[in-house]
């Protein structure tokens, strides 16, 4: 079984306060992009153990991955014997970037063992193995282009689907920022009605992403923490900002950036600047020029 797990990027984040379980209350516009991972999955006849391997982007982990957490959890549900599964994972999605590409594996994984397996979950029981396995997994789960996304995760409302005329420029900067320093730094920080800017009307942003984007810039909650954690993040949203003169998003809790082109190929011309700028600010960072169905970025760099 072959499978293409798609990225996201969050439009739109706001975030309440955390609960008795750890967890912040979410609320969330999340969209799929063009920019996929590579999942195949095999019998692993004679072995003992599911196995996975990895391939692609460095820093992906083997021991602990949401693909092998997915096959074992899945296994739990249908609450039978079921043969090893062999799992090679190709690695392009940004890692620890707000993408949740981690969470899109874990949700093609569920997906691939069932076919393999020739079994099939109730909605309801599918729905726990998706938020067992994390809070972006629900999402994957669900297959929907857009969606607002509440509470751990687990609601999900579709969201009409925005036209793929548009172009997202991402870039990821190499910087480890993780999601728990940045909900309890979150924590620590006053009240995001004073600085963020609330979207309430989701249709209307998707119907126009473009013209959207000066108001999104302002609408992830996480962003005062992130850039107080990592002030080059901050640094680096002023350059790109200087450079394309255009409005840049955080997508979740970061580190990834991302601009609205009206087409692919601008995305494209806007990342070749940005590159032969050589600016000391996008040092390092991951460039990935996309549309809104993929798989593959029209433009990557390196
Ligand atoms: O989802 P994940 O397990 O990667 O989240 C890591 C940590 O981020 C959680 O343990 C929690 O502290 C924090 N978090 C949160 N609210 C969320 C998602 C994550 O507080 N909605």
């Amino acid at each position: 079984m072959h499978a293409r797990p798609r990225a996201k990027v969050n439009l739109t984040l706001r975030v309440g306060e955390r609960g008795r379980d750890g967890y912040h209350p979410l609320e969330s516009v999340f969209l799929r992009i063009g920019l996929a991972d590579e999942l195949t999955v095999a019998f692993g006849n004679g072995l003992g153990t599911d196995v996975l391997t990895v391939s692609g982007l460095p820093g992906a982990d083997v021991s602990e991955n949401i693909i092998l957490r997915a096959f074992d959890t899945t296994r739990r549900a249908l609450g039978q014997e079921l043969p090893p599964l062999v799992a090679h994972l190709d690695k392009r999605i940004p890692i620890a970037g707000g993408l949740g590409g981690g969470s899109a594996d874990g949700a093609a994984a569920v997906d691939c063992a069932l076919q393999m397996w020739g079994a099939a979950l109730s909605p309801a029981l599918l729905t726990d193995v998706a938020v067992e396995l994390g809070a972006d997994v629900p999402f994957f789960a669900a297959n929907a282009a857009a969606a607002l996304v509440r509470g751990r995760g687990e609601q999900i409302e579709v969201l009409r689907e925005p036209s793929n005329d548009i172009g997202l420029l991402l870039v990821t900067p190499a910087l480890a920022l993780s999601t728990a320093a940045v909900f309890a730094r979150f924590d620590q920080l006053p009240s995001p009605t004073e600085h963020t800017r609330v979207i309430s009307d989701h249709a209307t942003v998707l119907a126009d992403l473009v013209g959207a984007a000066s108001d999104l810039r302002d609408a992830n909650d996480l962003w005062p923490a992130a850039i107080t954690l990592a002030p080059e993040l901050a640094t680096l949203r002023d350059e790109l900002e200087r450079q394309t003169q255009r409005p840049w998003l955080m997508s979740g809790s970061g580190s990834t950036l991302f601009a609205i082109y009206s087409s692919a190929d601008e995305s494209v011309a806007s990342a070749r600047s940005l590159v032969a700028s050589e600016s000391e600010a996008l040092g390092g960072a991951l460039f990935n020029a996309v549309d809104l169905v993929g798989p593959d970025p029209h433009w990557r760099y390196p």
